[in-house]
C-alpha cells in the first residue's frame, strides 16, 4: 500500500510511502481518494511521507500516455474539500504535485530546512493541479511567479514569511503536528477560495518580454506566466484552463524533450557495463598539472570533499596552482555559495607540491598537463611508479589517443579518460572515456566519482575528440564551409541563437581560444583526405595572431577586456578575399539554411558515433551537447530534435551539404536510411 491511513485517537494519520520521492503515481491519486473515505469522524488528519522527503513531484513515466483516472486536480480539490481539516507535515523537497497538495490542505507545517517548488517549468509544462491558480491565493503573485517561472525553490522560513506554510516547527515532525492539533485554530477558507494577492502589481505586458527574452525560445516559462495571470478569475474557471494547457503542453514537443533529456541524463550517469558492479570510494585525488583544467578539476574535487594534491612540475608553478585553486575556492565564498570555514576547510585539503611522490596514496590521479604526447606519456610512467596497484589513473587530454598515452603502463584495467570541460569547477559534463583494457570497476569508480562532484557523466568510446568535440569538428567545418560560400560570422552565430544556442560556433572559438583546434588541424593536415574539402579561413586568422578573446581579436575584436565582440571589417575582409581567392562566387545564406545545415551535420555526426559504439545511444550524444556544448535543453539535444524532425529531413539536408562540399562528408548509416 502506498497510501495507508492509521487512527490515532481522534486523529488521523494519511502516510505515503511511494520511494524514492513519494511521487504522485496514479496509485498514490487513488490511494489518496481512498484514504478521505477512512478519516471520516476524525477531529483532524496528517498528511505525512515516508522516506527522505514530502511529494516531490509526478511521475514522468506517465506522461507519455493519456492522463490516468484519478486526476491530480480531482484529488486536490477533494482534500480541499474534506470535512475532515487536513494538516500537510512537509520535510525535504515539497515540489510540483506535492506543493499543489499541500496548498490544498488546511494547515501546512513543515521542518527546518524544507523546501518548496513548483519546476513544471524545467520540464516544459504548468502545474496541473491548481499550482498556478492556488500559488497566487496562497503566496501571493511575485512569490508564485518565482516558483513557476523561473522555477526556483523557496526555504521553509521565507515560505512562512510569505503565508505559504503555517508554522516551521523544529524536531519530530509527528509530534510537532500533535501538538499543533491539540488545539487547532479556526479552519480557515480554503485557498482557492481567496483572492489573489499582488496581481494587479504586476505589469504582466512588460514581464511577459522580459520572460520570453530570457527564455530564448523557451515556452514554458511565459506560460506559466499566463497562466498566473489567470488567477484573477474565479477559481473553477482558472483551474479548468490550467488543467487544458498542461495536458496540451504534456504532449508537445517542448515537453517530450525536457522529459527525453532528464531520462537520458539518469540513463548516461549509470551506462549498462557498470549495473551490479560496486564502485569503490575515491578520497583522496592527486593532479598532476595545475593549469586551466587541473586548478578547475581541484577546485570541484575540493568541494566535494576530497582531499588533493596537486602536481606541478616546479616550485614556481606550484606556488601559482595553489594560488589559482585558491582564487577559485574564494570565488565560491565571494559568490555567496559557502562560508569562511567552507573556504577554510576546502583550502586546508589541498596541497600543491612540486614531488610526483606526493601522489603516492592517492585513489585517483587525474593529470591534465600540457596537450603533448610525450609529457603526458612521462607523466604516468612517473605516476605508476609511485602509486599503489590499484590507483586509477585518468587523462584528461582532449584530442590525443589515451591508448597510446597509456601504452607500456602497469595494469591497463584501471586507465581512462576523464575528460572535464572548462572552466572545470563549473561545467558538468565529465566524458569517462573507456580504453579497450579499462575494467568495469575502474568504470564504476570513476562514474561514481563524477557523480559525487555534482558532473554529469557520459561514457564515451576513442575516436578523434570523442563525442562532444568531434561533433563540435564538424560542426566547425561546415561553418567554415558557409563562410566560403558565402556567409559571414555574426550571420552563422545569429542563426544558431536563433536556434536557442547559449553561443553561436564562432563565438564559442573566440570564447576558448582558437589555437587548441589550430594544433589540432596542423596534426591532421598529413591524414586528412585530400579530396576533402579545406577552407583555411581559421588558420589565417591564427596565424595573424588573431587567436580569440584573450589576444582581444578573434572571429571578432574585443575592446579593452570587452567579453562580447564586435564585428570586425578585417576578418569580413579576409573572408570575401578568400573566397575570391578560391574562386566561390560568393552567395548570400539564409538563416533558415545556415541553422538547417549545421544542426543536420550534428545530427549526421552523432549517429556515425552511435553507430560506432563509440556514444552507447542518442540519449548519450544529446547530454552530451546539452550538459557541454550549450544546446538548448529544451529542443532535447541533436539526437531528439533530428528524430522528431525526421531523419528523412536530416538525410535531404545532408544531401545539399555533400553537394556543397563533395568528398567532405560521410553520412550515417541512418541518415543514409539503411537502418531506422
Ligand atoms: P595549461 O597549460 O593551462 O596547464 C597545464 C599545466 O600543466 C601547467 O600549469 C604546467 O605547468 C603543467 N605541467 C606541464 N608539464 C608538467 C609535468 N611534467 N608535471 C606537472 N605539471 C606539468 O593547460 P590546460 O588548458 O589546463 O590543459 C590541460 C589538459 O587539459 C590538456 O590535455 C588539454 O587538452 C586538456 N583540456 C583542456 C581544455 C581547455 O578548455 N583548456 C578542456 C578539456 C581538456
Amino acid at each position: 500500500m502506498v497510501v495507508s491511513v492509521t487512527r490515532d485517537g481522534d486523529l488521523a494519520w494519511i502516510e505515503i510511502d511511494n520511494p524514492p520521492v513519494n511521487a504522485t503515481s496514479r496509485a498514490v491519486r487513488a490511494g489518496l481518494m481512498e484514504a478521505l473515505g477512512k478519516i471520516e469522524g476524525a477531529r483532524a488528519a496528517f498528511l505525512i511521507c515516508a522516506g527522505r522527503t514530502f511529494i516531490a513531484g509526478g511521475d514522468m513515466t506517465e506522461f507519455d500516455g493519456p492522463a490516468l483516472e484519478p486526476h491530480l486536480p480531482d484529488v486536490a480539490n477533494a482534500l480541499e474539500a474534506s470535512n475532515i481539516p487536513i494538516i500537510a507535515l512537509m520535510h525535504g523537497t515539497v515540489l510540483g504535485g506535492g506543493f499543489e497538495i499541500a496548498m490544498a490542505c488546511a494547515w501546512r507545517i513543515a521542518a527546518p530546512g524544507t523546501r518548496f517548488g513548483l519546476p513544471e517549468v524545467k520540464v516544459g509544462l504548468i502545474p496541473g493541479a491548481g499550482g498556478s491558480q492556488r500559488a497566487p491565493r496562497l503566496v501571493g503573485a511575485e512569490a508564485a511567479i518565482e516558483m513557476a517561472v523561473d522555477g526556483r525553490m523557496i526555504g521553509a522560513e521565507r515560505m512562512a514569511q510569505l503565508g505559504g506554510v503555517d508554522h516551521v516547527l523544529e524536531g519530530d515532525l509527528r509530534a510537532a503536528g500533535r501538538a499543533f492539533a491539540e488545539e487547532l485554530p479556526e479552519r480557515p477558507a480554503p485557498v482557492s477560495a481567496r483572492p489573489a494577492r499582488g496581481l494587479s502589481d504586476i505589469n504582466f505586458e512588460e514581464r511577459r518580454l522580459a520572460v520570453a527574452a530570457k527564455a530564448r525560445g523557451q515556452a514554458s516559462p511565459s506560460r506559466n506566466l499566463e497562466a498566473i495571470g489567470w488567477a484573477n478569475l474565479p477559481f473553477p474557471e482558472g483551474a479548468a484552463k490550467e488543467r487544458a494547457l498542461h495536458l496540451e503542453m504534456r504532449a508537445g514537443v517542448e515537453s517530450r524533450a525536457l522529459r527525453s533529456i532528464f531520462f537520458a541524463e539518469r540513463s548516461a550517469a549509470r551506462p549498462a557495463i557498470i549495473k551490479g558492479v560496486e564502485a569503490h570510494t575515491i578520497r583522496r585525488v592527486a593532479i598532476v598539472g595545475g593549469g586551466l583544467m587541473g586548478a578547475g578539476i581541484a577546485a570541484a574535487c575540493l568541494a566535494a570533499g576530497h582531499e588533493v594534491t596537486t602536481v606541478e612540475r616546479d616550485a614556481e608553478a606550484a606556488t601559482s596552482a595553489r594560488q589559482t585553486v585558491s582564487g577559485l575556492v574564494d570565488g565560491a565564498l565571494r559568490r555567496g555559495k559557502i562560508d569562511t570555514a567552507d573556504r577554510d576547510a576546502r583550502t586546508a585539503r589541498h596541497a600543491a607540491v612540486d614531488d610526483m611522490g606526493a601522489a603516492a596514496h592517492a585513489d585517483l590521479a587525474v593529470e591534465a598537463v600540457f596537450e603533448d604526447l610525450e609529457v603526458k606519456q612521462q607523466v604516468f610512467a612517473r605516476l605508476a611508479n609511485v602509486v599503489g596497484p590499484q590507483t586509477l589513473l585518468a587523462t584528461n587530454t582532449s584530442y590525443l589517443d589515451p591508448r597510446v598515452i597509456f601504452q607500456g603502463i602497469a595494469g591497463p584495467a584501471r586507465c581512462l579518460g576523464l575528460h572535464f570541460f572548462s572552466p572545470a569547477h563549473i561545467m558538468r559534463l565529465v566524458e569517462v572515456v573507456r580504453l579497450p583494457d579499462t575494467s568495469p570497476d575502474a568504470l564504476a569508480a570513476a562514474f561514481r566519482f563524477t557523480r559525487g562532484l555534482g558532473k554529469q557523466p557520459v561514457l564515451s568510446g576513442i575516436c578523434e575528440g570523442f563525442i562532444g568535440n568531434r561533433i563540435l569538428s564538424a560542426v566547425r567545418r561546415e561553418a567554415e564551409y558557409l563562410l566560403a560560400d558565402g556567409a559571414l560570422p555574426h550571420e552563422v552565430d545569429a542563426a544558431m541563437r536563433a536556434e536557442g544556442m547559449a553561443m553561436g560556433p564562432f563565438e564559442v572559438q573566440d570564447m576558448a581560444g582558437l589555437q587548441i583546434a589550430w594544433a589540432t588541424r596542423t596534426r591532421q593536415a598529413a591524414t586528412r583526405p585530400p579530396e576533402e574539402r579545406y577552407e583555411a579561413i581559421s588558420d589565417q586568422l591564427c596565424e595573424a595572431g588573431r587567436l580569440g578573446r584573450r589576444a582581444g581579436r578573434g572571429w571578432y575584436r574585443y575592446a579593452n577586456g570587452a567579453s562580447s565582440g564586435e564585428r570586425d571589417p578585417n576578418v569580413e575582409a579576409l573572408i570575401l578575399a578568400h573566397s575570391a581567392a578560391r574562386g566561390i562566387t560568393r552567395r548570400p545564406v539564409a538563416p533558415g539554411e545556415i541553422s538547417e545545415r549545421l544542426l543536420a551535420v550534428m545530427a549526421n555526426e552523432g549517429a556515425r558515433i552511435v553507430e560506432e559504439g563509440i556514444a552507447q545511444s542518442d540519449g548519450d550524444v544529446d547530454v552530451v551537447k546539452v550538459s557541454g556544448y550549450g544546446f538548448p535543453r529544451w529542443r532535447g539535444g541533436p539526437m531528439f530534435h533530428a528524430t522528431e524532425r525526421g531523419w528523412a529531413t536530416v538525410r535531404e539536408t545532408m544531401r545539399r551539404v555533400a553537394e556543397a562540399s563533395p568528398n567532405s562528408w560521410q553520412m550515417a548509416r541512418r541518415v543514409r536510411g539503411e537502418v531506422a
